[in-house]
């Protein structure tokens, strides 16, 4: 065992050993991550053969970092140990002077116009999916609300047809699903976006009123200072990107919502009596119970933590499930508080990266709740029948039954 892992255990306690894909940790990695902060806030795990910092302030060092820390190379650990070479406009994982032409690009077609127009659609499809349930005793917040409605709405950004869309988030989910207890091996699958080919060609010939339509017609200056359009390449990157990134996590947001809003029937109805309280229980809930646990980098020059170095070439892992809930930060922070407001919680990232599709998390979670207490006051998640998803890096339910 490393070092790193060794560091300062307390006498008769095991050493600190944080595996993310260990099944046990995995449904409940708060103790450990705990005691990352306090005995090991340098992490390292031999196993994986990756660094992790967990403090807030560890966290914000690495991600406001761009000179010492990259993307390229991927931010879970299965891409960044493959190897894969990232395909451009996947920007989530490029660097300056690409990322900056193709984050500044992005930011210019997805406007939040964007986000406003899509308010009514996401209200419609809330209020589809849940009329039928009135009058019913259950409700399954992922079968009929979280695996539904962010993957629509994805669809109503791009402009993509229903079947299209069913095929792509199926093929999404076969690329991310792990074993309990393994690491994804086709991760680096979907990065090349080539499930979207024949909808992306359709709209090459048929351009629309849509993101898509937008992405292969804005001309924009690019790395070299060429001014140019998008290549089809970098469209189905970006239109990976979009998917991957704005699907399951919007999903796992709207679960956690539900569970700790079930586990917690006072909560639960002041929410009700007063639903303009939502953004901010958002807010503690992407807190709380982050949807990703972590954010990775490649160390390009030696660095130090905590008197020890961590080499150039390692990856590293900022642990903003840990962060988000230090105490040096968030007074208290292991407890959920509703009311604590808002607080500058990591679950969106920090920095250069931050979430380009924060604010349309946050509307979709708002009015998913909102249109839930107009029809349900109570309701009580049946845990023996809810079952974790066995993605290890979005980590959320994938069924997750109530009784109403
Ligand atoms: C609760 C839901 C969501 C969570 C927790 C989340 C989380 C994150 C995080 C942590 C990052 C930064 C990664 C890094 O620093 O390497 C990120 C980036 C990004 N997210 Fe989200 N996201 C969510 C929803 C969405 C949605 C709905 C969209 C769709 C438009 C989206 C689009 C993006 C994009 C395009 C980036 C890349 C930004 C860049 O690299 O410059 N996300 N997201």
């Amino acid at each position: 065992m490393a070092e790193a892992d060794l560091m300062s255990s307390p006498v008769g306690q095991k050493p600190v050993y944080w595996d993310p894909y260990e099944p046990e940790v995995f449904a409940n990695p708060y103790p450990m991550l705990k005691r990352l902060r306090e005995e090991a806030p340098l992490y390292y795990n031999e196993k994986y053969d990756f660094y992790a910092v967990s403090r807030y302030e560890d966290c914000i060092a690495v991600l406001g970092n761009r000179d010492d820390y990259i993307s390229k190379h991927g931010g879970v650990i299965e891409v960044m140990k493959a190897g894969i070479e990232v395909p451009s406009g996947m920007f989530i994982y490029e660097d300056p002077p690409l990322h900056t032409a193709h984050r500044r690009f992005f930011t210019k077609v997805f406007t939040p116009k964007h986000v406003a127009a899509l308010d009514t659609q996401i209200r419609d499809f809330c209020v589809k999916a849940l009329d039928p349930l009135v009058g019913g005793n259950e409700i399954d917040f992922i079968e009929h609300l979280g695996a539904e409605m962010p993957m629509r709405v994805i669809g109503m950004l791009l402009g993509m047809p229903e079947e299209q869309l069913k095929d792509a988030q199926r093929n999404v989910d076969e690329s991310m699903r792990t074993e309990p207890g393994q690491q994804n091996e086709n991760s680096g699958d979907s990065l090349a976006g080539e499930y979207y080919a024949d909808f992306v060609d359709y709209r090459i010939k048929n351009p629309g009123d849509d993101l898509v339509s937008s992405l292969l017609n804005t001309p924009f200056d690019d790395d070299k200072g060429v001014t140019r359009t998008l290549t089809r390449a970098e469209v189905l990157s970006m239109v990976a990107l979009i998917f991957g990134a704005g699907n399951e996590t919007t999903n796992r947001l709207i679960g956690w919502t539900a569970k700790l809003l079930s586990e917690r029937p006072d909560d639960r109805r002041e929410v009700h009596a007063n639903p303009a309280m939502l953004p901010e229980v958002l807010e503690e809930v992407l807190r709380y119970e982050p949807p990703g646990m972590y954010i990775g980098r490649t160390v390009v020059r030696d660095v130090e933590f905590h008197g020890t170095k961590v080499p150039a070439g390692n990856a590293l892992l900022a642990i903003v499930s840990a962060a988000n809930r230090d105490e040096a930060k968030f007074p208290n922070g292991e407890v959920f508080d509703i009311h604590r407001g808002r607080q500058p919680h990591l679950t969106f990232g920090y920095g250069f990266h931050n979430c380009l599709g924060n604010a349309l998390a946050r509307v979709e979670g708002r009015i998913a709740f909102e249109e839930v207490f107009k029809r349900f006051r109570d309701w009580e998640v049946d845990l023996s029948r809810a079952k974790m998803s066995s993605t290890a890096t979005v980590r959320g339910w994938e069924s997750l039954p109530a009784r109403i």
